[in-house]
């Protein structure tokens, strides 16, 4: 969690605090704000949604990457995200799932609402993903 952020790491941090505004959090209070920067440029956000059925709530960078790719644009190069704790939070283990499966080599950009960022690989924070075995994929 050591590379300093570049401008454009931290302009897309700053999509992801705006759209940190509109998370839907009463059950945990905890807010979080997401924004993915795709291949073709094009930046995408989420907010984490809860629902009184706990099991239900998603988080913020998932729906972000489902928003790009619900667009026909899923290659995700970088995913910012913003809290509001002290230190800034990493994505959960499920995201860091889903975000593989869109941007293996993606850089995560972690902040919160004070300006403390902390940049790494997503290689670093997830270096054994699931991947579904070769034979066991179905004939393309
Ligand atoms: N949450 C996220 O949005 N992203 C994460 O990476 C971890 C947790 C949300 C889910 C839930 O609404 C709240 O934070 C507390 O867990």
């Amino acid at each position: 969690m050591d590379n300093p952020p570049t401008a454009s790491q931290l302009a897309l941090l700053r999509n992801a605090q705006d759209a940190r505004e509109a998370a839907y959090a009463p059950y945990s209070n905890f807010k979080v704000g997401a924004a993915v920067r795709t291949r073709s440029g094009r930046i995408y956000t989420g907010c984490n949604v809860e629902n009184a059925s706990f099991g239900l709530c998603i988080c913020a960078e998932r729906v972000a990457i489902f928003s790009a790719v619900s667009a026909g644009d899923p290659q995700i190069v970088e995913i910012a995200m913003c809290t509001g704790a002290d230190r800034p939070s990493p994505p959960c283990g499920a995201c860091r799932q889903v975000l593989f499966e869109f941007g293996r080599s993606a850089s995560v950009i972690m902040g919160n609402t004070n300006g403390v960022v902390f940049v790494s690989p997503l290689g670093r924070l997830f270096p054994e993903p699931f991947e579904l075995p070769k034979a066991e994929r179905p004939p393309q």
